[in-house]
């Protein structure tokens, strides 16, 4: 094993959903921006990054937040709490600001002829734009399935082409990201908890988030408090989970 993966694995090992932080040590906010900056490097679909970030750090909105998240203590004692959040509507500006760069790649690739840079930007001229724009009762979705169907008949064909699909890459996404977060503020000497258990409508409107956002998940983070893990951890045995084939 290598030394990298070797700590990597104390990491792994030692994370833990904390449900109790200390409220006495010093906690350094810093490691929220560093673990957040990271966190945006991490995979995410077609390089479309709709995904936001939003800090909670006073302790005042903390408490609303925290009532929100039907006042679990994993949230309530946090020192920070990170909403991780998906942008349905920004398809057009991500593809654009990716059109750009590859584009501007292009000057780097004088070799490239002009057919497989036409191809290449047509994946966020046409394909993006045409998987991405959906109408709100997702009536453009069926016809994409009913076009997904019918070329997957004859060939190997992507099938999640819908409206609900397109909600899932992004939350997809975003979940990477907030791995990254989480292991990151491992690094950094911090403990989380992920947190789907809240009131999405009320937090949404307590902190006038775009009507478009969707949480896909709150983590609270700090210093560990004793008695803050509330038991073993527990997984199903790896041959039930993980195969060969
Ligand atoms: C998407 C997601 C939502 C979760 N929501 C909550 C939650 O609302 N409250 C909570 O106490 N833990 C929550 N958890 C933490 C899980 O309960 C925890 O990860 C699981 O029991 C395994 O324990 P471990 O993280 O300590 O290994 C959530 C985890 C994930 C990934």
């Amino acid at each position: 094993m290598t030394s990298n993966a070797k700590n990597f694995d104390d990491l792994v090992q030692s994370r833990r959903s904390v449900r109790i932080y200390d409220q006495d040590v010093e906690f350094d906010h810093g490691a929220v921006k560093r673990s957040l900056e990271r966190a945006t490097l991490s995979p995410n679909s077609s390089n479309m990054q709709m995904w936001e970030f939003y800090r909670i750090k006073s302790d005042d909105l903390k408490k609303e937040v925290a009532n929100l998240c039907m006042k679990q203590k994993a949230a309530s004692t946090a020192r920070e709490l990170v909403l991780f959040v998906v942008r349905p509507t920004l398809w057009k500006e991500r593809a654009s600001f990716n059109l750009e760069k590859m584009k501007s790649s292009f000057d780097e690739k004088p070799s490239m002829d002009d057919k497989s840079k036409k191809r290449a930007l047509s994946y966020y001229e046409k394909l993006i734009p045409t998987l991405y724009n959906n109408d709100k009762l997702g009536l453009k979705s069926v016809g994409k399935k009913i076009f997904a169907w019918a070329i997957g008949t004859k060939r190997p064909m992507v099938r999640q082409v819908t409206k609900t699909d397109v909600r899932v890459t992004l939350h997809k996404s975003v979940s990477l990201a907030a791995m990254t977060f989480i292991y990151s503020m491992k690094a950094e000497g911090y403990d989380t908890c992920p947190m789907e258990g809240f009131d999405s409508k009320r937090v949404k409107k307590l902190l006038k988030l775009p009507k478009d956002a969707e949480i896909s998940m709150i983590i609270g983070c700090g210093p560990a408090a004793e008695g803050g893990i509330y038991n073993e951890r527990v997984r199903v045995p790896n041959d039930d989970v993980i195969f060969e084939l």
